[in-house]
C-alpha cells in the first residue's frame, strides 16, 4: 500500500484487527510466548547460555511444538543485577505480555521475579537461582523450579565432609542469599554428623580478589573448606585456591557448580576435587546419553548441569501443557501438571514437592579431566524441608 493511501481509518482497521490475535495467545491456540530472563552478561553469561540451549533443545526434539503449539521466545539480559530485576520482568510481563516466564540463575534476581510472579499471576519455571525462600515462605502455585534448592547440595556436601572425618571447617562464599544458604546447608549436614564450621568468610557478589582470604584459610588450618561459587568466578576461585598450594594440604569441597561448566578454563587446578550435585557428567542412562549426544551436535559443545536444568524447565512446561491440550485458559490445571508429573531428566527421574522443587538423589562426583565423574548417591532422594511453605 502507498504510504500516501495509509490514513487513520486503515490504521484503526489494522489494530482492530491484531486484538483477537493478541489474545488468542493466552488462550487455546497460536504460540505460546516464553520469556527467558537470564544472565546474558558478567559472571554468570556461560550458565544462562546454557540453560537457554538446554530449554530450546527440549523443544527442537518436539519438533518446534509444545502441545501442539509452536513457542514464541522473548529475551531479557538480566546481568545478575538485583535491583534491574523488577524492572526487567515487567518488561517480559507487561510488554511483551508472556504466557510463562522462564528463569534466572541468580537468586537476589530470582526473588524479584518470583515476587512479580505472583502479583500477576504469572506461571514461573525457574531453571537455577536456588533461593530457599521460593520453594519456603514465597511458595506458590503457579511457581516451580527445575532445579534445586541452595540447601540442598550444601547439606549432601555436609554429611559427606562428616563421613570423611572433618571436625573443623571453614566456608567461604559470595554474601548473598545463594552462598549464605548454600553454606547454611553444608553445616547443617557437616554437625548432624559432629564436625563444625570454625569460622564463615565472604566478599560482595561478584569480586573475585580472594587473597587476603586464602591467607586467613592458610593461618587457620582447617580439615576443608566449603566454597560456593560459580561460573567465571568459581574458575578464578578453584585456580587461585591452588596457586596459594592449599589444595595440598587442605581439600576444598562445595556444592558441584564449583566445578560445573568450568573444567575446561580450571584445568589441573580442579582435578580430584569431590563435590555434590544432582547431576554427573557420565551417568550411563540412556536419557542421559542420548541428552549428551544430541546437545553436543546442536551445539558442538559439552552440556553441564545448567543445560540439564534448562532442558527439563521445558519438560515441566511440556508436561503442563500436554496436561491441559495447549489450552492457556486451563491455567490451575496446567499449573497443578506441571507439579504432579514425574520428570524423565538426563539426572534421573525425579519428582517435584508440594512447594514445587525437585525430590532428588545428591551425587558425589569427582573431578577427571573434563568431567565431573559420578562416584555414589551422597543423599538418595533429598527434599528441601520447605521450611514456611503454605500451599
Ligand atoms: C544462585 O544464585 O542461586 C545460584 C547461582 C549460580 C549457581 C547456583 C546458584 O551455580
Amino acid at each position: 500500500m502507498p504510504l500516501t493511501s495509509f490514513n487513520f481509518s486503515s490504521l484503526a482497521a489494522l489494530l482492530l484487527a491484531a486484538v483477537p490475535l493478541a489474545a488468542s495467545a493466552q488462550g487455546a491456540s497460536g504460540p505460546i510466548k516464553v520469556g527467558l530472563m537470564l544472565p546474558y552478561s558478567g559472571t554468570y553469561a556461560a550458565l544462562g547460555n546454557a540453560i537457554e540451549n538446554g530449554f530450546k533443545l527440549y523443544v527442537q526434539e518436539q519438533g518446534g511444538k509444545l502441545a501442539g503449539r509452536e513457542i514464541q521466545y522473548f529475551k531479557v539480559d538480566d546481568e545478575s543485577e538485583p535491583p534491574k530485576a523488577t524492572d526487567n520482568v515487567n518488561k517480559l510481563i507487561k510488554r511483551d505480555n508472556v504466557d510463562v516466564l522462564v528463569g534466572t540463575v541468580h537468586s537476589g534476581v530470582a526473588l524479584a521475579m518470583a515476587k512479580a510472579a505472583k502479583d500477576n499471576n504469572t506461571l514461573l519455571v525457574i531453571p537455577n537461582a536456588g533461593a530457599d525462600a521460593i520453594t519456603g515462605p514465597m511458595c506458590g502455585a503457579n511457581i516451580v523450579r527445575s532445579s534445586f534448592s541452595n540447601w540442598q547440595p550444601g547439606y549432601a556436601m555436609g554429611v559427606v565432609a562428616a563421613q570423611k572425618g572433618v571436625k573443623r571447617a571453614m566456608t567461604i562464599t559470595w554474601n548473598y542469599a545463594a552462598g549464605a544458604e548454600s553454606t547454611k546447608g553444608f553445616t547443617e549436614g557437616l554437625e548432624k554428623g559432629g564436625g563444625k564450621v570454625v569460622k564463615d568468610m565472604n566478599l560482595p557478589f561478584p569480586n573475585v580478589e580472594f587473597q587476603a582470604l586464602l591467607t586467613e584459610i592458610a593461618a587457620q588450618k582447617p580439615d576443608a573448606v566449603y566454597a560456593f561459587f560459580a561460573g567465571g568466578g568459581a574458575v578464578k576461585f578453584v585456580k587461585d585456591y591452588a596457586a596459594a598450594g592449599l589444595n595440598k594440604t587442605i581439600p576444598l569441597y562445595g556444592p558441584g557448580f564449583l566445578t560445573d561448566g568450568t573444567l575446561e578454563a580450571q584445568g589441573a587446578a580442579a582435578q580430584n576435587m569431590l563435590t555434590t550435585l544432582h547431576y554427573a557428567d557420565n551417568l550411563d542412562t540412556p536419557k542421559n546419553n542420548a541428552f549428551r549426544k544430541a546437545y553436543a551436535i546442536a551445539y558442538k559443545s559439552q552440556p553441564d548441569v545448567y543445560a540439564v536444568q534448562g532442558y527439563d524447565a521445558a519438560q515441566i512446561l511440556a508436561n503442563g501443557l500436554k496436561a491441559v491440550g495447549g489450552d492457556l485458559t486451563k491455567r490451575d490445571q496446567l499449573a497443578a501438571a506441571m507439579r504432579k508429573t514425574p520428570v524423565d531428566s538426563p539426572r534421573g527421574k525425579f519428582t517435584l514437592s508440594a512447594a514445587g522443587n525437585p525430590v532428588q538423589d545428591i551425587y558425589l562426583r569427582e573431578v577427571k579431566g573434563n568431567n565431573n565423574e559420578f562416584r555414589s548417591i551422597a543423599v538418595k532422594a533429598l527434599a528441601d524441608p520447605a521450611r514456611g511453605c503454605k500451599l
